[in-house]
């Protein structure tokens, strides 16, 4: 079968619906068995299991750009651990100053610590333990040493019921808003005076907003390099996901079962997409339009200073973010191309911060969409061992 892109819309614009054929499609699933097990979780906690490992089950279930899971960790005496940035996973393109993997890194430290405290055990949680960096490189210095210390009075929180649940999703949302006790108690989860979080959700402030998103998706593919980064990650069927078990894909978007099939057997394919980025550029900017534009409040995480330390512990105010939407059954998903911070994106991120007011000097260094949608599938994950450096 030839490309059709517009048959390829028309299957986007199914999402997940659509008219199944039994018999048709017998073999299409949408879940690559060992890939996703880690959304299971560690299984039961005994005492011959190491807490370390335990919390680590829990820790790479975190958000991260792309799902490139840029985390590497060395195991240290005394239930200690060193967690660095693993230089092999990173978005020269789309993250040229390694900012959003910053914020991977936060998430990623926020899951251990929740998982940690269900467990008895106080994270001690010491970032950049020899020395920080520069705001544009990476250096092999551990971004934060975490020591796990048994404490029976450590208080437990509620939002580790939801690391299991928690995803992006990137479907588009049904549109209906969101209700004023909604919106408080999204900002009780991420409250923090640091790291002030803003949430709108009047027409009049989402409608340019919504709008700027398209408009940043259409910059950010407009480079040749930045698409063929974006599909390095991007994973077009189960066997690519089950051999890389990272990336993410059409399902992230709500496609399942028979549309999910017949997207990836005739619409996409990586072939297709290398001799043709053009389409799946533009492909990406239409649905980043229908996304925005469905999106009932958006939000967005700002910082005075943007050290490494600050997008880190951004990262895990925004992973708290997302379990409190979670909790309250709302969806989330970033939507982060303004705030990229090559020369190309600077007009547009000058143009949002105007919009959304940001004082001069401030960094938004996380931005996101919130609404109502049917979950999605889950992305894949790498087992903990292969994480773990000797
Ligand atoms: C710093 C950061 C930036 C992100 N930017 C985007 C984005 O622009 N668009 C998007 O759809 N998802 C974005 N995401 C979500 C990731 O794609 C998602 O976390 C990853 O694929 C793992 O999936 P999960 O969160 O459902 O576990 C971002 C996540 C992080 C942490």
């Amino acid at each position: 079968m030839r490309v059709n892109r517009r048959g390829f819309i028309k299957v986007l614009a199914a999402g997940g619906g659509g008219t199944f054929v039994p018999g048709l499609f017998p073999a299409c699933s949408d879940r690559a068995s060992e890939a996703f097990l880690a959304w299971s979780g560690p299984g039961p906690v005994t005492a011959e299991r190491d807490p370390r490992w335990i919390a680590l089950c829990y820790a790479i279930l975190a958000a991260n750009p792309h799902n490139t899971q840029p985390w590497l960790v060395e195991l240290l005496e005394d239930q200690a651990f060193d967690l660095y940035v693993d230089p092999s996973r990173l978005l020269p393109r789309t993250d040229p100053r390694f900012r959003q993997t910053h914020i991977g890194q936060g998430s990623f430290l926020e899951n251990a610590d929740l998982a940690a405290r269900q467990l008895g055990y106080r994270a001690e949680i010491e970032y950049f333990p020899l020395g920080s960096y520069g705001e544009s490189v990476v250096e092999p210095k551990p971004v934060a040493r975490v020591r796990l210390l048994a404490d029976p009075s450590i208080e437990r929180d509620p939002l580790f019921a939801f690391l299991l649940e928690r995803e992006s999703n990137k479907r588009v949302y049904d549109g209906s808003p969101l209700r004023a006790a909604e919106l408080r108690a999204l900002g009780r989860a991420c409250d923090s005076s640091d790291y002030p979080l803003a949430l709108v959700d009047s027409p009049v402030q989402v409608e340019p907003l919504a709008e700027l998103m398209w408009r940043a998706m259409e910059v950010e593919v407009a480079d040749v390099q930045r698409n063929r980064e974006t599909l390095e990650w991007f994973r077009f069927d189960s066997r690519e996901i089950e051999l890389h078990r990272d990336g993410f894909g059409v399902a992230q978007t709500g496609m399942s079962g028979p549309m999910k099939w017949i997207a990836e057997s005739f619409f996409l394919s990586r072939e297709r997409s290398q001799a043709d980025p053009g389409s799946f550029a533009s492909e990406a900017v239409k649905l980043t339009a229908r996304q925005a534009s469905s999106a009932p409040a958006y939000g967005w995480i700002t910082s005075t200073a943007n050290t490494r330390l600050d997008q880190v512990r951004v990262g895990r105010a925004y992973q708290r973010m997302n379990l409190a939407a979670t909790a309250h059954g709302l969806a989330i998903g970033p939507m982060t191309q303004v705030l990229e911070e090559y020369p190309a994106m600077s007009a547009l991120r000058q143009e949002f911060l105007e919009i959304a007011q940001v004082p001069p000097g401030h960094t938004v260094q996380m931005l996101f969409r919130l609404g109502r949608a049917q979950p999605v599938a889950h992305t894949p994950r790498r087992p903990v061992a292969d994480l773990i450096r000797a």
